[in-house]
């Protein structure tokens, strides 16, 4: 099956989906949206208010400076996918639950599969989360990571930056590096094992575990 195909299957699976508590409280689940072959997937926190008015993410305040943000870093967002880690609003914005992340966490993976990115941005520690589970945002924002063959660039959510205007400067300086990321994800990861000589004995390093940081920054 193509990957337009399957996101909408897996968009159609989602608006009737019971698997959380979630479901009580939406008016409509946001599956996700843009280009099925996407280079760049977007990943937030969950829909807010005006997310679940309309089934569509990043369409509040703070989509609107996500429009932003990707004007300023050259990229339009009909040419990438935006999605959130949960795709039902927590009630008054409240972070999602680990129960709930579980839930709604195959409904992702199925979308990073079809879509199968180079560049994964994590907007906030939730879906920052789901890829670098011992990260610091204050120490890894706007950095590239590797983490099993896809750049993972995790970025400070933009309602955070919304709220903390000191943020604002350094969200819109993390984006502008987003197409060089891009470009040095088309060339691949380099080979670690020149850099790195392990002995024959041991296994390879476990890229989940030890993502191979870029000396970019
Ligand atoms: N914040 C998010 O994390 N996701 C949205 O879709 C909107 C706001
Ligand atoms: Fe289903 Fe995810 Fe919505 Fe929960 S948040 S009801 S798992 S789609």
């Amino acid at each position: 099956m193509n990957p337009e195909t399957v996101l909408k299957q897996i968009a159609a699976e989602v608006s009737v989906c019971t698997k959380c508590i979630l479901h009580y409280s939406r008016k409509h689940a946001v599956p996700g949206e843009g280009r099925p072959e996407a280079e760049i997937m977007f990943i937030g926190e969950g829909p807010g208010f005006y997310e679940n008015e309309q089934g569509r993410p990043f369409v509040g305040p703070a989509g609107k400076f996500l429009d932003e943000l990707l004007q300023k870093a050259g990229l339009k967002r009909e040419d990438v996918f935006i999605t959130n880690v949960v795709k039902c609003r927590p009630p008054g914005n409240r972070d999602p639950q680990p129960e709930e992340l579980a839930a709604c966490d195959a409904y992702l993976e199925r979308q990073l599969q079809a879509i199968n990115p180079r560049v994964i941005v994590t907007l906030g520690r939730f879906s920052m989360a789901k890829f670098l589970p011992n990260a610091r945002i204050s120490e890894v924002h706007g950095k590239a990571l590797w983490v099993n063959g896809r750049l993972i660039v995790p970025m400070y959510h933009p309602a955070a930056a919304l709220h903390q205007p000191s943020l604002k400067a350094t969200v819109i300086e993390d984006f502008s590096r987003l197409p060089s990321y891009l470009e040095m994800a088309r060339q691949g990861q380099p080979d670690q094992t020149l850099a790195e000589e392990a002995p024959a004995s041991e296994p390879p390093a476990d890229q989940d575990e030890h993502p191979t940081q870029l000396s970019l920054f």
